[in-house]
């Protein structure tokens, strides 16, 4: 029997992979523990995320892991999950660094902490001539607030007569130097969207998976990957 890892076709690989890390509150709810708990544990969770992706040579994943929406939790659970960013870069940027990743930011700068914005940039910067797996963290990041922010720089420097188009558009995005998504993955058995890469999704496969976030392993990925390779997809075509 061949593993699930060798039953990837290599050849249809989706590009571009985006995750919703949904459920570590839940996970953590159920073991008795705090929902900080559940978002460290979450956080553990992207490395192995990151090496099944890097082992299949994936292009990029986007990792939705904070959302515009989600200011409207206590103040306690937003300071934990940047406590938590901080401590993961702080941690995985130099495995990163030596695995060849690129790290990206998708999202929002204002209201982020100061610390927060430090260690992104950090990390992009630091990233930047890497040609491996591209990473893209998505941080207050809400697909509404992208467009609307992104319309806006293009009407700041378009020339007068000038119009708008898709093209533009993908220049304008936070992800204008990831592909268009290919298989979007949502972990906790929520099957919704949440304001996640609204138009990048435009022809996505959708998968959704029961696991909570916590518990995700390469087998996940394997699996929905298989399932992604199965799909007919027909971009409005026979
Ligand atoms: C996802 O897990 C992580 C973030 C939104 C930051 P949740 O915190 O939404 O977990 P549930 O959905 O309450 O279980
Ligand atoms: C989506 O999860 C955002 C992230 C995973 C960061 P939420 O838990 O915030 O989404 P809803 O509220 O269930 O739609
Ligand atoms: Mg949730």
């Amino acid at each position: 029997m061949p593993s699930l890892r060798d039953s990837v076709d290599r050849e249809l690989l989706p590009q571009h992979v985006a995750v919703i890390m949904d459920g570590n509150g839940r996970w953590a709810k159920s073991r008795g523990l705090s929902r900080a708990e559940g978002h460290r544990k979450g956080a553990e969770a992207i490395e192995k995320l990151m090496d099944a992706a890097l082992e299949l040579s994936i292009n990029s994943v986007s990792l939705y892991a904070f959302s515009t929406e989600n200011w409207s939790r206590p103040p306690a659970e937003i300071g934990a999950l940047w406590d938590l960013l901080c401590a993961f870069f702080d941690e995985k940027l130099p495995i990163m660094i030596e695995k060849g990743v690129r790290v990206y930011h998708s999202g929002s700068r204002k209201k982020l902490p100061a610390r927060v914005c430090r260690v992104l940039d950090e990390a992009v910067l630091r990233t930047a001539g890497n040609k491996g797996l591209k990473v893209n963290f998505c941080l207050n990041y809400g697909a509404r607030q992208e467009i609307v922010t992104a319309v806006n720089h293009w009407a700041k420097q378009a020339k007068p007569g000038e119009s708008f188009s898709e093209k533009k558009m993908d220049e304008f995005l936070y992800t204008r130097d990831l592909p268009d998504v290919d298989l979007l993955i949502r972990t906790s058995g929520e099957c919704r969207i949440s304001n996640f890469l609204l138009w990048q999704c435009a022809y996505a496969e959708f998968i959704f998976l029961k696991v909570m976030w916590p518990d995700f392993r390469s087998s996940h990925l394997y699996r929905a990957i298989i399932e992604f390779q199965k799909r007919n997809r027909r971009f409005g075509g026979l």
